[in-house]
């Protein structure tokens, strides 16, 4: 199996009150292809930080970060930019959207990064909207569109580069219980119809009930023993392992 991003031992330090707070602490974590990860922590628990060092986006203080085998602070800055470029699709709360785009010209912004005419690819990326349920949406504006709606663009964004790993930071966090659980659930079927890998943070029992491996972030690390392993992983088990850990 291919292990498409890897953390080994690392550590992230932050300035707190004039001091350096550790956040993550010789933390690991390895993810295959075609699996959907995810991983639990409360509120401040160094879920993003995480994502971002595995993006590549945020450097680590000790330990290692590898993408699809490469090991990032072993190769230059541009190399880096591609590989994650190559590797990662990144799906956020807050949805990040340009606002002057339309949905069609906001799920062309990666293809424009990559050099590519957008309206070259114009088909596919109408496509990718029809999988998500946008078919007809693709001139509206994001403020035109609901929650639920920017997520999923947020989604064909992250998927129109064709990159194997989804990170996915909080996806429902803004979302209604019924739209957070339709993007769940596309989540879920990107990986069994797709073979996308997923990676998933979060704090909501319920999405993590989706995944094929749930692990949880307790003081800085990944808790050995206290993985979840689907399918069809149950929410009162989740629940369980948050009261255990007292998370
Ligand atoms: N760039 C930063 N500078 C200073 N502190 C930060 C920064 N990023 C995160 N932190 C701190 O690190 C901790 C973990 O943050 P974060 O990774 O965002 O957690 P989560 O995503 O689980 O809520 C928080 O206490 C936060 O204040
Ligand atoms: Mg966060």
């Amino acid at each position: 199996m291919t292990i498409l991003a890897s953390a080994h031992e690392i550590y992230r330090f932050f300035q707190q009150g004039g001091e350096q707070a550790p956040i993550l602490k010789g933390l690991n974590l390895e993810v295959h292809s075609s699996e959907f990860v995810c991983v639990m922590g409360p509120s401040g628990s160094g879920k993003s930080s995480l994502l971002h060092a595995l993006a590549g986006l945020d450097t680590v203080d000790a330990g290692s970060v590898s993408l699809a085998g490469v090991q990032l602070d072993e190769v230059s800055e541009a190399q880096r930019t591609r590989l994650r470029r190559d590797t990662i699709g990144h799906v956020f709360q807050f949805f990040n959207l340009l606002p002057n785009l339309t949905v069609l010209e906001n799920v062309g912004v990666p293809l424009a990064i990559q050099g590519k005419q957008a309206a070259n690819e114009k088909q596919r990326i109408l496509d990718i909207l029809a999988q998500l349920g946008l078919a007809g949406r693709e001139d509206a504006f994001p403020h035109e569109l609901s929650g639920g709606e920017m997520q999923r663009v947020s989604i064909a964004r992250a998927l129109v580069g064709n990159q194997p790993l989804l990170l996915c930071d909080e996806p429902t966090g803004n979302l209604s219980q019924q739209a957070g659980l339709e993007v769940m659930q596309l989540l879920r079927a990107l990986r069994d119809d797709e073979d996308r890998s997923i990676l998933l943070v979060t704090h909501n029992p319920r999405d993590a009930t989706f995944a094929d491996r749930v692990l949880f972030l307790v003081d800085g690390q990944l808790a050995a023993d206290e993985e979840l392993r689907g399918p069809n992983i149950a929410v009162e088990d989740v629940h369980k392992v948050l009261a255990k850990l007292h998370i």
